[in-house]
């Protein structure tokens, strides 16, 4: 005689709804975007089928459209003008990122609008800061990545997040802001950022690529676990808001792990490799691509994610 019947609660659509653990919300989102210079843009990027880069006119538009869906967040990357050894073009009070936020934020004021903080974008050789006998100078690189804060800052940004990867980073950015009258302004940190194969695509949407040697000497090294917490650990002493685990799909167990040690948001970035190949196989026929969506998407909130950046947010907010 079975007793226990697991088939009982999974028999009706209105009982497996009603037992369901996760559930994904629109609220969950946090759309990333990518805006460049010029006026009427909105160029598709190919290896991301269904994004664009857009220029801040064509952004306002998209913006209002993901809010008009409820998506209650952004985050920009900026395609500058010129890139330079140092990437001063990140922290120009004219720059293109500061140009969008200030835009995007008198067009939709309720909307969240967080900015990625790093030089890989600005920077000519495509390292996440400033190069010192062949590898990125950490504390070098510090300071300029307060001051690019600052300006993102005082464009309007809800909140700023840094991606770079350089040791007290967070420290640097909360005294800068501290300093400037941005006491409110938070911070989400990309404390647990992997050196991952799966950002190909958005190197290609950022133009982004390092020009020489990979990004193993700052990002972490997939293998690590462990590492993720001593990560987290430093960037919420350090006056984190918020902290991210980056790639998701592929680190789901770093999710649940940091989920269980933080007692912030967690948000966790499905990133542009993750969006492509769900996109190519579902574009081949070879997998339902709204079912693999939903069900990822799921997947990472079931891990521990509060917060899910992802390039789905638009397509899987029309079917929620
Ligand atoms: C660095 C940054 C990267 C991504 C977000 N911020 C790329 C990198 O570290 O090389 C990747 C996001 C994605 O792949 O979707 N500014």
């Amino acid at each position: 005689m079975m007793t226990i019947r697991p088939r009982r609660l999974r028999r009706t659509p209105g009982i497996r709804d009603m037992v369901r653990e996760t559930h994904l919300s629109v609220k969950d989102f946090i759309a990333p975007l990518f805006v460049k210079p010029g006026q009427g843009a909105k160029d598709p990027i190919p290896s991301m089928p269904g994004q664009y880069q857009y220029s801040v006119d064509t952004l306002v538009t998209e913006v209002k459209e993901l809010a008009g869906l409820g998506i209650p967040a952004v985050i920009l990357f900026g395609l500058p003008d010129s890139k330079d050894p140092l990437g001063s073009r990140s922290w120009a009070d004219d720059g293109i990122v500061q140009q969008a936020v200030s835009a995007v934020k008198s067009a939709v004021p309720e909307l969240v609008v967080i900015t990625d903080v790093c030089f890989c974008e600005y920077t000519d050789h495509g390292h996440c800061g400033v190069i010192k006998d062949g590898d990125v100078d950490n504390d070098a690189t510090l300071e300029l990545l307060a001051k690019q804060a600052v300006s993102h800052a005082k464009a309007g940004a809800d909140l700023v997040a840094p991606s770079d990867m350089m040791d007290g980073r967070v420290a640097a950015i909360r005294d800068g802001l501290d300093r400037e009258g941005y006491q409110q302004i938070g911070i989400l940190s990309y404390a647990v950022k992997y050196a991952s194969a799966f950002y190909g695509p958005f190197r290609d949407a950022a133009e982004s690529a390092p020009q020489f040697g990979d990004r193993s000497s700052y990002q972490m090294d997939p293998a690590n676990g462990l590492e993720a917490l001593k990560e987290a650990g430093l960037d919420l002493a350090e006056g984190a808001d918020m902290i991210m685990v980056k790639p998701a799909l592929p680190y789901l167990d770093i999710i649940s792990r940091v989920r269980e040690i933080c007692a912030v948001p967690l948000a966790a970035y499905n990133v542009s490799g993750e969006f492509a190949m769900v996109k190519a196989a579902a574009m081949n026929g070879w997998v339902d691509g709204e079912r693999v969506m939903m069900e990822s998407l799921t997947s990472i909130k079931r891990a521990g994610a509060d917060l899910i950046l992802t390039y789905f947010a638009k397509e899987a907010a029309g079917l929620l």
